[in-house]
């Protein structure tokens, strides 16, 4: 009997069924409860030793139960804990963080810039005519500046815009002065080397005013704040040079960042670096938009050439490889 009461206790599995193996045994009308209700049948003589051991084997009963609960309910609470927690060690996929390009990093800081200013940010289509890209600039059909920007055409004379500059004339012909904005966007041109890509973004700046009270002096002072914002302690250069919409136009040179003006490869030995065009408004342009006694500056300036100036790229196509290792760089 109490070899079976053992071996049921030993080979249980579950608390349940531990109690019900405790109910038959030990319970009111259980194997050894009742094994003590026959004491009265045993005879006298018998009854001590009798006794002594149903004592016994409740006693070994009681324990055995009580090992195995002890037992069950630690082999239970592990589950539980292995089934809530966390599993530290399992493989999870990384995720990665974007970043900003380093384009769009720029053009966001001549924005932030510009806009403090109260300039209005305009856009202007890609795909532009004739009249807004060339001709409304004072770039006539004949006219030998246009070789210097040939781009992808379309059937219907439709072209993409060589440069954010037709976004001046669709300004001028859409608001009155005074006008103050900047025309951040891609242009395209059919060119390609290592400093040149067919795509490429420029950050086009007008301000036009009543009278004639706008003059290079006001150019001059805007462009020198701005560029020294940009790239910080530097001597700034006026280049007289020629563009057809602005009479009379400079080029901006900044003293290189890289040499000090020692004389290194990225300004080739000059000591000076290109930064951009500008010049006051032509009155040609102004007869085209159909604007009476008004006076403006112009410029417009590479976002890629301001982009590898101030963060050392010196290849201007690795901007457009989409190459992580390059964009990592810029978190
Ligand atoms: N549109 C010229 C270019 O792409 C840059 C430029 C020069 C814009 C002088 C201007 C300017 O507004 O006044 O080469």
């Amino acid at each position: 009997m109490i070899d079976s009461w053992l071996d049921d206790i030993k080979k249980c599995r579950s608390l349940q069924k531990l109690d019900d193996i405790r109910v038959g045994i030990l319970g009111k009308s259980g194997e050894l409860t009742n094994m003590f209700a026959t004491m009265k049948t045993v005879p006298n003589e018998e009854k001590k030793q009798f006794a002594m051991k149903l004592n016994e084997h409740k006693s070994s009963v009681t324990k055995a139960l009580e090992n195995k609960k002890s037992q069950l309910v630690a082999t239970q609470t592990k589950k539980k804990l292995k089934a809530s927690a966390i599993d530290v060690s399992r493989y999870v996929q990384p995720t990665t963080v974007g970043a900003i390009h380093p384009i769009t990093k720029t053009m966001n800081r001549i924005i932030d810039y510009f806009t403090a200013l109260n300039y209005e940010v305009i856009d202007g289509p890609l795909v532009e005519d004739d009249f807004h890209n060339f001709a409304a600039l004072n770039l006539p059909v004949y006219h030998p500046a246009r070789d210097m920007q040939d781009t992808f055409y379309f059937n219907d004379s439709k072209l993409l815009r060589t440069h954010t500059s037709p976004t001046q004339i669709r300004t001028m012909l859409s608001q009155k002065p005074p006008i103050r904005m900047i025309a951040p966007g891609k242009v395209f041109r059919r060119d390609f080397d290592i400093t040149h890509t067919p795509m490429f973004s420029q950050v086009e700046g007008l301000v036009v005013q009543h009278g004639q009270d706008i003059s290079f002096a006001n150019l001059k002072h805007t462009i020198q704040e701005f560029v020294v914002d940009m790239f910080g302690d530097v001597k700034v250069r006026f280049r007289p040079s020629f563009f057809p919409f602005t009479e009379p136009s400079a080029e901006v040179d900044i003293s290189c960042i890289f040499c000090q003006q020692k004389g290194c490869q990225v300004c080739s030995q000059t000591g000076w670096l290109e930064v951009l065009g500008c010049g006051v408004v032509d009155q040609n342009v102004f007869k085209e938009v159909g604007l009476e006694n008004c006076s403006g500056f112009a410029f417009g300036l590479g976002v890629e050439r301001f982009a590898m100036l101030l963060h050392q790229i010196p290849d201007l196509r690795s901007l457009f490889q989409t190459d992580v290792r390059l964009l990592r760089q810029f978190r």
